[in-house]
């Protein structure tokens, strides 16, 4: 079955929100907190290790009702039954969207299953050193092979889960810049790295000639026959793998219908389970899943990724802010934003509804942000006192992982105090002058998590994956294809073409012609 096409401006509750948009914008802002009592104990949702404190926003309980409504009307409980039962929800690619099948403990696949128990044999003979390289040494080093969604999940997670890792040293080859290949061969020893080529496709340009180029520097001290014992493959591709050379052993299946931003928790997240072991993997997938049951099962106004999808749509349809950050206040989590851009901008970056026509209001927000406390140092300035709303989730965790609890006292009330700042600015303070003042209604999330566990990182990882499913049911558009990315594929095929053959007559753009021209007087 078909997700349902509906236009969220013409539904009931999007009118209201208009009208009930005018009323907020013309309020006295500081009436939120003073006149509402309870409103942090109300604005708020626990769930397990979770605290979710959404008091600090342009709303007011009226508004969270209307959005709930918008949410019915829209048919998101139809929409998210029909994602988890395997509908083709991606209809644009004829495809299921099921991501969350893989993280199922209760009616887990065979051929999930299968392959995560191919993931765990493995891991453990690199991890304890069973397996051997070409000279009988055990595997010291892992490099993943793969880009976009082949990349930015595994290096979030093994950052993030840094704290549970074991000896082994991961490395990350996405960019097709040769200098950073290079880079990372340099640190490598050939007897003792195992090559982890990650592609769903096994088409990807950088991917593959990324590969070729590191299969080839393999081959310089070892022969054709030893890639059996470094190289293996991740994909859905088991022909383009074997055409490669990757034996068939040593190709990790994924499936159809898991999407590239979304597959950390398949075999692409073979280097995380090298890398923290199975058990901890397996964790994360568990974590995952508990957030999956939160979101199918709970109350849309108790639903953590619901309220947050709510809440962002506010703001980017309503008030038209165009972008959100992220701050996330643990270094550990310093990938989660270029891995979250990915997610929520290939997925909701989208102008045509499903009925194929032109929107005709702001979808897919622009997500960027970085670690705190850093950010306070670098564009803090300009969320408190730009001309921009820029609606902010804070993350943190309320445990040090070390133990350092001096530094991590210094972290939390930092995390606190800028939420608290951006939203209370100078209000009743006098002020020495206008630079010097506040205006604060900034509106922030914050979301108080007890440890960094593997567990609560997968249930963190869902929680933005739902959200952003529902913002893309709301707009009324696919969220699952990337077909934007596309063009400028076949562009560059052109544009080497004409680089490799010095003839750039068949090149269309005057401008494109000259770069190539000046390339070449610079190569000279
Ligand atoms: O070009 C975008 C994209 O298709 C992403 O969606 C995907 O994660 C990435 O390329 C890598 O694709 P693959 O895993 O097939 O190499």
């Amino acid at each position: 079955m078909s997700l349902p096409k509906i236009n969220p401006t013409k539904t009931e509750a999007w009118k209201a929100l208009e009208k009930h948009f005018q009323e907020i914008e013309e309020r006295e802002l500081q009436d939120f907190f003073s006149e509402d009592g309870d409103r942090a104990e109300r604005l708020k949702i626990e769930w397990q290790d979770f605290y979710l404190d959404y008091s600090k926003n342009r709303i007011t309980d009226e508004t969270i009702s209307l959005l709930l409504k918008l949410a019915e009307e829209v048919k998101l409980k139809e929409a998210i039954n029909q994602q988890f039962s395997g509908d083709k929800i991606n209809e644009t690619e004829d495809r299921a969207v099921l991501h969350t099948a893989l993280r199922d403990f209760d009616t887990m696949k065979a051929e999930v299953k299968a392959t995560l128990q191919k993931m765990k044999s493995f891991s453990e003979e690199i991890i304890n050193g069973n397996h051997k390289g070409f000279t009988g040494k055990a595997i010291t080093d892992i490099v993943n092979i793969g880009i976009g969604g082949s990349h930015l999940g595994p290096e979030m997670v093994t950052e993030a889960l840094q704290f549970y890792k074991n000896h082994l040293k991961i490395h990350f080859v996405a960019n097709i810049d040769g200098d950073a290949v290079t880079e990372i061969l340099n640190k490598l020893n050939p007897e003792t790295t195992l090559f982890i080529i990650v592609s769903k496709s096994f088409t990807t340009q950088e991917t593959i000639a990324n590969a070729v180029v590191i299969k080839d520097w393999f081959l310089k001290y070892a022969l054709r026959t030893d890639i059996k014992n470094h190289f293996v493959a991740v994909s859905v591709n088991e022909g383009g793998a074997k055409d490669f050379g990757i034996s068939e052993e040593n190709i990790f299946p994924m499936q159809n219908w898991v999407g590239g931003r979304f597959s950390l928790w398949s075999s692409v997240g073979l280097s995380i389970c090298c890398a923290v072991g199975f058990n901890n993997f397996e964790a994360m997938l568990k974590g995952a899943f508990e957030m999956d049951n939160h979101f199918k099962k709970e109350n849309f106004g108790n639903n953590i990724p619901v309220v947050l999808a709510l809440i962002s749509i506010w703001y980017n349809n309503f008030f038209k802010a165009e972008s959100e950050a992220v701050v996330a206040y643990s270094q550990y989590l310093n990938k989660l934003v270029p891995y979250l851009q990915q997610a929520v901008m290939e997925s909701n970056g989208k102008s045509v509804d499903r009925s194929g026509e032109k929107i005709a209001y702001q979808t897919g927000t622009i997500v960027w942000g970085n670690v705190g406390s850093n950010s306070q140092h670098a564009y803090f300035q300009l969320l408190h006192q730009g001309t921009k709303l820029i609606p902010t989730d804070f993350i943190g965790f309320s445990e040090s992982l070390h133990g350092n609890v001096e530094n991590h006292n210094i972290l939390i009330a930092n995390f606190f105090a800028q939420t608290e700042a951006l939203w209370e600015g100078t209000h009743n303070k006098s002020v020495e002058n206008a630079f010097k003042l506040f205006e604060g209604y900034k509106p922030t999330n914050t979301l108080l998590i007890k440890k960094l566990t593997p567990k609560n990182l997968g249930s963190l990882i869902a929680l933005y994956e739902h959200k952003l499913f529902v913002q893309g049911i709301i707009w009324n558009i696919f969220s699952y294809d990337q077909w934007g990315v596309e063009l400028g594929k076949t562009v560059a095929k052109g544009t080497l073409n004409a680089i490799e053959n010095n003839d750039i007559s068949n090149l269309k753009n005057d401008s494109t012609k000259n770069l190539i021209k000046q390339v070449s007087l610079f190569q000279k």
